[in-house]
């Protein structure tokens, strides 16, 4: 099998030839067509991830076809169009992972590679109304806005969600769910064009976190959301603290801009809020994902597409957030 291999911090990417993966008892493999990065990959290459154990193939989301299996495994599954939900040991409690989870990626072997071994009960049939592309980039991002925006942030329709930082890959799911189940969205970023192509996409308005009165312009135009779904943290938590509405849920589901600037508790507590974490999902939560992007035959928002062989291009292009959406790997055909 071909595989993307890390072999320590900061060194170069390497394509690979590995020996080819044997399932165990309840284990498909998975003939990838094709992958999708996320930070998380990003920040293991950097050595800003806890556990980091080389050598490493990384990549968490992918979709392909069960190609072979192993034992107690329905042999219907072989030649199954699938796509993984790398959430692996979530457990039985649906309001937290138990202390066996792990993200397909690290510390096992993940996507970017020609082939992948995965647990039978982490395969999904692929939506129909998805290409390869599309539905290697759905698993990890789109796991995590469901549960963050659905779940968590109890999103309901007729309210206003405020989405932080649209150009990410979770954001951009969170406003895909957001507008399918008729919410009014309003967005950040750090980039006018990101904010352009978010109205294009049914945002109400956009904002630049990089001005200094964002904040102020986003209250006086469109008062203040009830749900704002977060992943930046950093010194613009504050200003979320200042825009939710009484009553309202801010969900972090991360934190790329670092830890909260300070944070005013007479706020919290006078305003009633609702601060909840949120880390990606059940396999309740993702079937439940599945189930809204075929119902509404959603489609994730790709910003590019590298073939395996040019995969530090990929991992530049997310190195230095220009990207909208999801950055995918194609397989060879
Ligand atoms: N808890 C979980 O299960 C889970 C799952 C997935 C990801 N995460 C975390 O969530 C975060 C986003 O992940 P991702 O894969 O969606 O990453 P991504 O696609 O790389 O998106 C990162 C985005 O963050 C935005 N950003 C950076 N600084 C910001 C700031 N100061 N204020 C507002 N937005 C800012 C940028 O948006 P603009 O380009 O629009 O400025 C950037 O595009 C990461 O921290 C990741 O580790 C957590």
């Amino acid at each position: 099998m071909k595989s993307v291999v890390l072999t320590k911090q900061d060194s170069p990417l390497k394509i690979e030839d590995r020996d080819s993966l044997e399932p165990s008892e309840g284990q498909v493999i998975v003939s990838l067509k094709a992958s999708a990065l996320n930070r998380r990959d990003y920040w293991i290459t950097q050595g800003l991830y806890p556990g980091i154990q080389y050598p490493a193939v990384l990549g968490s989301d992918g979709a392909g076809v069960v190609s072979r299996i192993g034992a107690n495994v329905d042999e219907s599954m072989i030649g199954l169009d699938v796509l993984i939900n790398p959430g692996l040991n979530w457990g039985n409690n649906q309001s937290y992972q138990s202390s066996d989870f792990q993200i397909l990626g690290m510390p096992g072997l993940g996507t970017l590679a020609s082939e992948v071994l995965v647990p039978a009960e982490n395969v999904c049939p692929k939506p129909e109304h998805l290409s390869w592309s599309e539905a290697a980039a759905l698993p990890l991002a789109g796991l995590t806005a469901f549960r963050a925006l659905m779940k968590q942030g109890l999103a309901k329709t007729g309210d206003t969600v405020l989405i932080t930082g649209i150009g990410g890959g979770v954001a951009t799911f969170a406003m895909t769910f957001a507008l399918a189940i008729g919410m009014k969205v309003l967005v950040t970023s750090s980039s006018d064009e990101k904010l352009s192509k978010a109205r294009s996409l049914g945002a109400a308005a956009g904002y630049n976190y990089g001005t200094d009165d964002w904040g102020k312009q986003l209250k006086s135009e469109h008062g203040m959301p009830n749900l704002i779904v977060d992943g930046a943290g950093g010194a613009g938590y504050g200003v979320l603290l200042n825009l939710a509405s009484p009553g309202g849920t801010i969900v972090s589901y991360g934190s790329t801009a670092g830890a909260p600037g300070k944070v005013d508790l007479f706020k919290v507590f006078w305003k009633q809020l609702r601060l909840i974490g949120s880390t990606m999902g059940s396999a309740n939560d993702f079937d439940e994902m599945l189930d809204l992007v075929s119902r509404h035959n959603l489609r994730p928002v790709i910003d590019c597409q590298f073939e395996m062989e040019n995969i530090t291009d990929a991992f530049e292009q997310m190195a230095e957030s220009r990207q909208f959406g999801k950055i995918v790997v194609n397989q060879p055909v």
